[in-house]
C-alpha cells in the first residue's frame, strides 16, 4: 500500500506545473521554465514576476514573494483543500488513492457521503425557496417579493443572482419535501430542520430567506428575514445554527461576489448587513458582511489573500460604533491599512447608497480619504472618555494604549496635536506623558485609576500568542472548573503552551501539583513565581484573567467552560500548526537538498493532515 506521501510525489513528479498554471496566466518562455503575470489572488501586474521552474516543478513570484508546488498553487488560486488538490490532480493523472484500512475507508466515504448530501440539502431547499419566492402563491410570498421589489428596490437579475427565497408559512414544508427526498438527517445535521420527539419541523418559517455562500459558492446556511414586527419572540434575523457546515467566524457574507471586485479595486468594505453587501455590489464595490459576530483572524485570513485595505462602513448607531471599536485593534495590529467611513448622515450604507447620485470610482475615493483607522479610534476613545469625565491620567492611559498600535500612522504629528488640544495639554507635554506612562506597568500599580489593560502585540513573537493569551485568560477565569485532574492532563496542558510566554509557569504549576498532590489555589498574589520576574507582557495576561472584569463573560456551568476551553485549545493548535507549516514552507523556498526537502515536506503534510482531521 503506497503512502500519500508518496502518491504526493509521484503527482509532483509527473504532473506539468506550467500546464496548470497556464489556465491562469499566459506563459513566456524562458530558458528555465516560463514566466507569466503572477494570478496569484492579490496581485495583479503588467509586467510578469512570476516564474515557473520546469525542471523542479515549482513556481516563484518574486513581486509578491509566494511560491510553492503544483498542490500550493492550486490551493492559492482555485481555493482548494490541499486533499481536494491531491484528488484533482490524482484523477487526471490516474493515480489510485490509497484506501486506507477498509474501515478507514468505510468512514472517510460514510463521512464524505454525509457531507455531500448535507450540502445537497443546502442546495435543495436554497432552490425550493428561491421557487416559491419566484412563483408565490401565499400572501406571504407575495409580500415578500414586493418587498424586495419595491420597499428595496432589487432586480428580478439580482434576485435570482442572490438566490434568495421564501420559506412558507407552513410547519414542514421543506421537511417534508427533504424527506421524500431521503435527506431528512443529513438536514437536521445542517440545521434545516428541528427534531421534536420524532416529528419533524422546519426551522425557517415565514421568512424571506438568503442563503449563505461560502467563498466557493457553495450554499453552507440561510439567514431567514422576517417580514413582520420584530420582538423577543420574533428577532429580525434567524441563522442557521453553527453546523459542520457553518462556522460563523470563518465565514464573510458575499465574499465570494467579492472577490473579482477585490481584485480588481484593491480594497475590501465591510459592512453590517446583507442589504448593505448587495447596494455596494450592485455598484461595483467590493464589500463583505460579518454573520452578527466579530471581526476573527480566520477572517482576516480569507481577506488578505486579495487585499490588505479595509474601510469599515458600519451603522453609525451604537451597535455598529461598538462593532467598528472591536475590529479595529485586530486590523492595526495585523499592518492593515484601515479606514473607518463616517459620512452616512444618520443612514444605514444601503439608504446611503441610494440616495447619492455617484458612480463606484467616485464613492471609492470618498470612501478611501476617511479618516484612518488608528485616527478614529483615538478620538472617539478621548471623546468617550470625556462624556464619562474620566482624569487626564486615564484617558491618557486609554490613549497611550491605542497609539503603541499604529506605528505606521502617516497622520501621526497631526493626531498628537489634536489629541492633545482636547484634553488641555501642549503636544509636547502630551509626549512626555505619553512616555511616562508608556514605562513598563508594574504590577502592584496595576488596579490604580480604572486601568485598562492593554494587550500589547506589538511584542509579540509568535502568530498564535494571542491565542495562547485567550487561553491561558480563559483558564484562569474558570480555574476550579478547569482544574486538570490527573497528571496526564496536566502533561497535555503543558503541552499547550509549549513555547509560550506562559509555559514556565504552566510547568511550575504542574510540578506543584505533582508534589502537594491536591487542587491549586491561584490568585493574583498567590502565583508561585515572584511576580517581579514575570515577563510584563505575561503579568498583563495574568491581570486579564485574575483582576480585571473587562470583558468578562461568566459561565455557571463547568461543561460550558470546558467546550470553551477546547475550543480555544484547539485554535491555539491550529494557529500553531499554520505556524509551523509557513516556517517549513520558508524552509522549502531556501531550495534544500533532495532528502531535506522530502523530510520538510512530509513533516508539512503530517501538519495539514491534523489540521483536517477536526472539521
Ligand atoms: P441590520 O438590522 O442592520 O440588518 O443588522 P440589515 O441587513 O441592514 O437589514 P435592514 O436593512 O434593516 O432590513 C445587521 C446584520 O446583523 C445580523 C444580520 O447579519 C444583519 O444583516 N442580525 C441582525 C442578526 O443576525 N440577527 C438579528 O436579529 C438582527
Ligand atoms: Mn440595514
Amino acid at each position: 500500500m503506497r503512502s500519500l506521501a508518496e502518491i504526493k510525489e509521484e503527482i509532483k513528479d509527473r504532473i506539468d506545473l506550467s500546464q496548470v498554471v497556464s489556465k491562469h496566466a499566459k506563459l513566456v518562455k524562458t530558458s528555465g521554465g516560463y514566466k507569466a503575470c503572477c494570478p496569484l489572488p492579490g496581485h495583479s501586474e503588467k509586467t510578469p514576476s512570476f516564474g515557473i521552474d520546469t525542471r523542479k516543478n515549482l513556481y516563484y513570484c518574486y513581486g509578491c514573494q509566494r511560491g510553492g508546488d503544483v498542490f500550493k498553487f492550486l490551493e492559492e488560486v482555485e481555493g482548494l483543500s490541499f486533499m481536494e488538490a491531491v484528488k484533482e490532480l490524482a484523477e487526471q493523472l490516474g493515480i489510485e488513492l490509497p484506501k486506507a484500512s477498509p474501515q478507514e475507508a468505510e468512514r472517510s466515504r460514510q463521512e464524505k457521503g454525509l457531507r455531500e448530501q448535507g450540502l445537497e440539502a443546502l442546495t435543495r431547499s436554497s432552490q425550493f425557496f428561491h421557487y416559491l419566492l419566484m412563483n408565490p402563491t401565499s400572501p406571504g410570498a407575495k409580500r415578500a417579493l414586493e418587498y424586495l421589489r419595491v420597499d428595496r428596490g432589487l432586480s428580478d437579475e439580482e434576485i435570482v443572482k442572490l438566490q434568495l427565497g421564501w420559506a412558507p408559512e407552513s410547519p414542514d414544508t421543506l421537511a417534508q419535501k427533504l424527506r421524500s427526498a431521503g435527506l431528512l438527517q443529513v438536514a437536521e445535521d445542517a440545521g434545516l430542520v428541528r427534531n421534536y420527539g420524532g416529528r419533524h419541523y422546519d426551522f425557517f418559517q415565514d421568512r424571506l430567506m438568503i442563503p449563505i455562500r461560502d467563498r466557493r459558492s457553495r450554499v453552507i446556511a440561510f439567514s431567514g428575514r422576517t417580514l413582520k414586527p420584530v420582538d423577543t419572540k420574533n428577532p429580525k434575523y434567524k441563522n442557521s445554527p453553527e453546523s459542520p457546515f457553518f462556522k460563523k467566524k470563518e465565514i464573510l457574507y458575499g465574499l465570494d461576489l467579492a472577490v473579482p471586485l477585490m481584485n480588481e479595486k484593491r480594497f475590501v468594505c465591510l459592512v453590517e448587513g446583507y442589504f448593505d453587501q448587495w447596494a455596494f455590489q450592485r455598484l461595483g464595490i467590493p464589500s463583505v458582511a460579518v454573520m452578527g459576530t466579530a471581526l476573527t483572524p480566520e477572517h482576516l485570513r480569507d481577506l488578505e489573500r486579495f487585499t490588505k485595505q479595509m474601510v469599515l462602513v458600519l451603522d453609525a448607531d451604537k451597535a455598529g460604533v461598538a462593532s467598528t471599536k472591536r475590529s479595529l485593534p485586530q486590523l492595526l495590529d495585523a499592518g492593515w491599512d484601515t479606514r473607518v467611513f463616517s459620512g452616512l448622515q444618520g443612514k444605514d450604507p444601503d439608504e446611503w447608497l441610494k440616495t447619492q447620485k455617484h458612480g463606484a470610482d467616485e464613492v471609492g475615493r470618498l470612501l478611501k480619504s476617511s479618516p484612518e483607522g488608528l485616527e478614529w479610534l483615538i478620538l472617539q476613545t478621548v471623546s468617550e472618555a470625556r462624556a464619562e469625565q474620566l482624569g487626564r491620567v486615564p484617558t491618557l492611559q486609554r490613549v497611550r494604549d491605542l497609539w503603541a498600535r499604529g506605528v505606521d500612522s502617516t497622520h501621526k504629528e497631526l493626531l498628537i496635536n489634536q489629541i492633545a488640544a482636547s484634553v488641555g495639554l501642549r503636544a509636547e507635554e502630551l509626549k512626555a506623558a505619553f512616555d511616562e506612562i508608556g514605562t513598563p506597568v508594574k504590577v502592584a500599580r496595576l488596579d490604580e485609576d480604572r486601568y485598562e489593560p492593554f494587550k500589547d502585540h506589538s511584542r509579540s513573537k509568535h502568530s498564535w500568542d494571542r491565542d495562547a493569551e485567550e487561553l491561558l485568560v480563559w483558564w484562569l477565569r474558570h480555574w476550579d472548573k478547569l482544574h486538570p485532574s490527573s497528571e496526564a492532563e496536566w502533561d497535555q496542558r503543558v503541552d499547550l503552551f509549549v513555547g509560550s510566554l506562559a509555559e514556565g509557569l504552566v510547568r511550575s504549576w504542574s510540578d506543584e501539583a505533582r508534589r502537594t498532590n491536591e487542587k491549586l489555589k491561584i490568585s493574583f498574589v498567590s502565583l508561585p513565581l515572584e511576580q517581579s520576574q514575570l515577563d510584563p507582557l505575561l503579568q498583563q495576561w495574568l491581570y486579564r484573567g485574575l483582576v480585571s472584569p473587562e470583558g468578562f463573560e461568566s459561565v455557571e456551568n463547568a461543561d460550558k467552560a470546558l467546550i470553551s476551553f477546547k475550543e480555544l485549545a484547539y485554535s491555539l493548535k491550529k494557529e500553531k500548526a499554520h505556524a509551523e507549516i509557513a516556517r517549513l514552507e520558508q524552509q522549502l523556498r531556501s531550495r534544500p537538498n533532495e532528502e531535506e526537502a522530502l523530510e520538510v515536506l512530509s513533516r508539512i503534510q503530517r501538519l495539514r493532515l491534523s489540521l483536517e482531521k477536526r472539521s
